[in-house]
């Protein structure tokens, strides 16, 4: 239970206004919700004015970093490489790659490729080849402020049927974003992600998800992308999250490399696919503040 704050007080998000003029309406709303029996964000994952800021600065590095990818990514670039270009953008723009160190993980970036869902480790013994599809997942610690976000890439020529996974995947995103609201669910959002995925033929990884973030790398809620719309958490001005859908040109099944404890795979070997944003929940809507 949050603390009650007397009305004439300053606000807790501080904006320096009074409760009353400030969140005191919306509290009371999501007071009113909880008790009604539906799973409200608690206030400490709600951002302030000030935490958007530094998410935002944070954001700008994770996007140029991406945007430097995006431009030198081709064949016959090792994913060790990317990682050198991933740490040297970061750490120059003042930033932390969130990876490095992250439960051990040993690099500053993931790169996955083809059926690797997530989670890859970069190597010098991985050479990008034309017709392969890499997600590159960039996520950066900035004065403490977390962002993360991921994109797809497509290597040289690339089969029409993998081509067409990735855009789908693209559009599984954009989708997904355009049920972010306030007073909506977050199982909105894996609703007609899945929906157009499996209208597509493909399936979605269901045990790995996005989440909350911002003085966390991972805080809650924990986002899934199978899911009945009108149900999970009620989505509250100032909650900030990733929309990651994972999806597959087969089955969803999945398994994790035992040699390097990290990489995701799809069990019958085809190929998957994932974009990764990081959305905040406005007053009116949502803003990307990462892609
Ligand atoms: N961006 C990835 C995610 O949100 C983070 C992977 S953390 C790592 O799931 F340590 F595994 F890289
Ligand atoms: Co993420």
């Amino acid at each position: 239970m949050d603390k009650k704050l007397g009305r004439n007080d300053p606000c807790w998000c501080g904006s320096k206004k009074k409760y009353k003029l400030c969140h005191e309406a919306q509290d009371e709303k999501v007071a009113r919700l909880e008790k009604q029996g539906f799973l409200v964000p608690p206030r400490k994952i709600l951002k302030t004015p000030e935490q958007i800021e530094g998410m935002k600065k944070s954001s700008e590095i994770n996007i140029k970093v991406l945007d430097y990818v995006q431009e030198h990514i081709k064949a016959g670039v090792t994913t060790e490489e990317i990682d050198q270009w991933v740490y040297k953008i970061t750490t120059e723009a003042g930033g932390i790659p969130a990876p490095l160190d992250y439960e051990g993980f040993p690099k500053s970036v993931c790169t996955s490729i083809n059926e690797q869902v997530c989670h890859g480790i970069p190597s010098e013994s991985i050479v990008l080849k034309d017709g392969d599809i890499v997600n590159v997942d960039v996520s950066t610690i900035y004065k403490g402020y977390f962002s993360d976000s991921s994109r797809m890439f497509c290597i040289g020529e690339v089969d029409p049927e993998k081509k067409r996974l990735v855009d789908v995947t693209r559009e599984c995103v954009e989708l997904g974003l355009k049920q972010v609201k306030p007073w909506g669910f977050l199982g909105d959002i894996g609703a007609v992600i899945s929906e157009h995925a499996r209208k597509n033929g493909y399936s979605v990884v269901e045990e790995i998800g996005g989440h909350g973030i911002g003085l966390e790398f991972h805080e809650d809620p924990w986002v899934g992308y199978v899911t009945e719309a009108g149900t999970g958490m009620v989505m509250v001005p100032g909650m900030v999250f990733t929309i990651e859908p994972m999806v597959n040109m087969g089955g969803c099944e999945i398994y994790q490399d035992e040699n390097d404890g990290w990489t995701i795979y799809t069990e019958d070997g085809k190929p998957s696919a994932q974009w990764e944003i990081m959305v905040l929940v406005t007053d009116t809507g949502y803003e990307v503040l990462c892609w």
